[in-house]
């Protein structure tokens, strides 16, 4: 690398934006902080991101399945959930000049402001939950919010879970879709968003059996960012919460962090939540939430063990573990050194040039190749060096350049992004070739 780590997230930012990943919201207006919209290759990422987690999560076990629950739920849900009362940072306001507000357990002086260094109020709770009215009338009975968190949708259909699959426990109920808090500081780009995407999955075991799958679900996960999504292991450590910092629902707590430019930060959290959210909603809705085992008849509330992370949150660590530089014949060049699974595009297919005789075959190799892979088809201006480059800076694995030699020989030059190293291969056995070079 011959850049400094401190100028990593600006790079990665910049080329974001330039490469249509990801924009700032409603930029055209002068945006809004810790909101940003996500541009084509944004997209994609993501959705092999969500793709990955739900085969590994879901698909390849038979102990876990899906839900979507609604954004919105109302107040009776916050209120057994504790997120009322509970969700809330510590908040304190500059009473200098610049009057900017902090979150008191992020700043290392809490008695002056770190902008204007006037002085700092005594720190307030602030609850970070957005609160809206559903129906036309304004009263406290049509009280909503928008979920902080996917997990309580899990928890208030645990029931009609059980009752409508064949589950029992230990099982697992596993959600994506957006959340939202009124984060007072957001930043670090997409690291602390405002509006975001989770990942979560509540697992329900048997009392007693809580830490051994806490433990197991710690290193399922770990392993999950190394060996399927090739984040590196160096760049990765798991760090247990202190009492002190861990949710008012949570018995035990481990962040699976990354080494981000800042420092430090939380990729993922795997809680143990106890029984807290079944027995709280079980009061709170004068409901039956327990479950009975079918061969020892015993009755329990299930305690739950949670693997919780954000989409977002695991695109910029996947940007920023494979953003790199090197020196090619006197220039810069800059690429993405994506996992071939996790890549935008896996293959780009380019006509040498734009003559007539060379499209036809291009398309032909284009759509040979969709059949295995997400393939992008290039045949803008600019010659081939400058096609690879761009390519190289989203992240694609493999070009393939028909040339005027396909003509004669029916063969095409397979380029690598990492090596940059070319390869001549008949077009009649491409995609096996590439299937090889995927595995
Ligand atoms: N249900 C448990 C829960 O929500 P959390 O640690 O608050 O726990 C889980 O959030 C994950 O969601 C985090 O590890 C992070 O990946 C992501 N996340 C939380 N707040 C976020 C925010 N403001 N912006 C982006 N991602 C966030």
């Amino acid at each position: 690398m011959i850049m400094e780590r401190q100028d990593l997230m600006e790079k990665v930012t910049a080329l974001a934006k330039r490469r249509g990943f990801v924009y700032p919201s409603s930029e055209l207006y002068g945006g809004l902080g810790g909101l940003y919209d996500y541009g084509p290759y944004g997209v994609a990422l993501r959705r092999n991101i969500r793709g990955l987690w739900w085969r590994h999560v879901v698909d390849l076990r038979d102990d876990v399945v899906g839900l979507e629950a609604t954004i919105l739920a109302p107040e009776a849900v916050w209120v057994a959930s504790g997120h009322t009362v509970n969700f809330t940072d510590p908040l304190v306001e500059c009473r200098g000049e610049c009057k900017q507000r902090f979150r008191a357990d992020h700043l290392e002086d809490t008695e002056r402001c770190p902008v204007c260094g006037g002085p700092l109020s005594e720190p307030r709770r602030f609850n970070m939950m957005f609160k809206t009215h559903v129906g036309p009338v304004e009263d406290t009975a049509s009280v909503a919010y928008l979920r902080p968190e996917t997990a309580q949708g899990m928890f208030v259909n645990f029931k009609n879970v059980l009752n409508s699959m064949r589950v029992r426990v230990p099982f697992g109920i596993a959600q994506q879709g957006r959340s939202f808090r009124n984060e007072i500081t957001h930043g670090n780009f997409i690291f602390r968003l405002r509006e975001f995407e989770q990942m979560e999955m509540e697992f329900f075991v048997q009392p007693g059996e809580d830490e051994r799958w806490h433990a197991f679900w710690i290193e399922e996960r770990l392993r999950w960012y190394t060996d399927v999504l090739g984040i590196r292991a160096e760049r990765l450590r798991l760090r247990e919460h202190e009492a002190d910092e861990r949710a008012h629902y949570a018995k035990a707590s481990t962040d699976i962090e990354y080494l981000f430019p800042f420092g430090w930060g939380e990729l993922e959290g795997v809680a143990n939540r106890t029984d807290f959210d079944l027995r709280t909603h079980q009061e709170h809705s004068g409901q039956d939430l327990t479950y009975q085992d079918p061969e020892t008849n015993e009755r329990y509330l299930p305690y739950v063990v949670e693997p919780a992370v954000g989409v977002d949150r695991i695109m910029i660590t996947c940007l920023l573990d494979a953003y790199d530089e090197e020196e090619v014949k006197g220039e810069t060049r800059v690429l993405l050194r994506l996992h071939r699974d996790v890549a935008p595009v896996q293959v780009a297919v380019m006509p040498l040039s734009k003559k007539e005789e060379l499209i036809g075959p291009a398309r032909g190799v284009q759509r040979a190749l969709q059949t295995g892979f997400r393939v992008e088809y290039d045949q803008t201006g600019g010659n081939i060096g400058r096609r690879y480059r761009r390519q190289d800076e989203i992240g694609t694995p493999f070009c393939v350049t028909v040339d005027f030699d396909t003509l004669e020989d029916r063969a095409v030059t397979i380029r690598e992004r990492d090596s940059m190293e070319q390869e001549r291969v008949p077009v009649a056995g491409l995609l096996d070739r590439l299937r090889e070079r995927f595995a």
